[in-house]
């Protein structure tokens, strides 16, 4: 048996985020949104755990670190089946190190497909509970549409909002370390609780882009500036676009998202790619589904 799973991106509209609790983690007040840009993620009945990758990210580990073989074993162990054996092969769209949480949804992608694969007709109650286990973004990745996470993100709601929003992403090839963000944060906010992202869930509803806009704020953003003089002068100047309606630091970076007009949005891609060439310009459009079985092939 095959099966064949899409799992998206995210990007975060708001990402409000508080003082450390004891266990390090910081909590948050955030909303994510997934995106049309997805991994493919295909699972086939094989002895022992294998993967591979192909597109982007091929140089990636795909031994026990990678998150998808993670997942494996978290499914064999709540299960109690360690024998369950698979090859999972991941096409990667999504760019990697870029702040849009690939590998959340390529773990995600090989819950869902060998959830399906070895029957095991986990609800996805469970899922997100495994996911969560494995990542702060994983429970997102297998949502989908608009939800409000709290605690760690782990924590979902969904939020209705209304039609479709266009995003271009400016992908940034040097990385930046999420824990590093986070501590750097520490040193410079003096963080209580989250502040809240209510008005935003408001305004989602609503559909109004000039709202959403106004209301999108990333608290990692200045912190991510204050690390990398380079991502400032990029606010700066992208900032100063009258055709862009907000510009925000994605996640805890270095990417960075800016809200557009869907019939400008081609437009400004391609004049974006040419002034910044070192930068990596992916337009896609949101909310679209969490990771989904689209297919399954019997035998094979
Ligand atoms: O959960 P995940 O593996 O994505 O988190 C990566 C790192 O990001 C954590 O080890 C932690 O340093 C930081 N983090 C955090 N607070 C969160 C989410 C992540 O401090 N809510």
């Amino acid at each position: 048996m095959k099966v064949f799973v899409t799992a998206p991106a995210k990007i975060n509209l708001a990402l409000r985020v508080g003082a450390p609790r004891p266990d390090g983690f910081h909590p948050l007040d955030t909303v994510f949104i997934a995106l049309d840009l997805v991994d493919d993620v295909m699972a086939t009945s094989a002895d022992g755990l294998t993967m591979s990758i192909e597109g982007r990210g091929a140089d990636l580990p795909i031994d026990e670190s990678n998150l998808v073989i993670k997942a494996a074993r978290a499914l064999q162990t709540r299960v109690g089946k360690p024998e369950l054996g698979a090859h999972i092969h991941v096409v990667k769209r999504i760019p990697v190190a870029g702040g849009m949480a690939g590998g959340s949804a390529d773990c995600a992608g090989a819950l869902v497909a060998l959830n399906e694969l070895w029957q095991l007709g986990l609800s996805f109650d469970e899922l997100l509970e495994i996911g969560a286990e494995l990542g702060s973004d994983v429970p997102f990745a297998l949502f989908g549409g608009v939800a409000h996470g709290t605690g760690r993100g782990e924590k979902l709601s969904a939020v209705p909002a209304k039609g479709q929003l266009s995003w271009i992403v400016l992908v940034n090839p040097e990385g930046l370390s999420t824990p590093a963000v986070f501590r750097r944060f520490d040193e410079l906010v003096d963080g209580g609780e989250p502040a809240s992202t209510a008005e935003l869930r408001e305004a989602l509803a609503s559909g109004d882009i000039d709202r959403i806009a106004q209301l999108m704020v990333n608290d990692l953003q200045p912190v991510a500036a204050d690390m990398r003089p380079d991502l400032a002068t990029l606010f700066a100047e992208l900032g100063a676009r009258s055709d862009v309606a907000k510009v925000m630091l994605s996640g805890s970076g270095p990417s960075i998202v800016m809200l557009v007009d869907d019939e400008r949005a081609a437009g400004i891609a391609s004049e974006l790619a040419q002034i910044y060439p070192q930068l990596e310009v992916v337009h896609a459009k949101g909310p679209a589904a969490g990771a989904q079985v689209t297919h399954v092939e019997a035998g094979a």
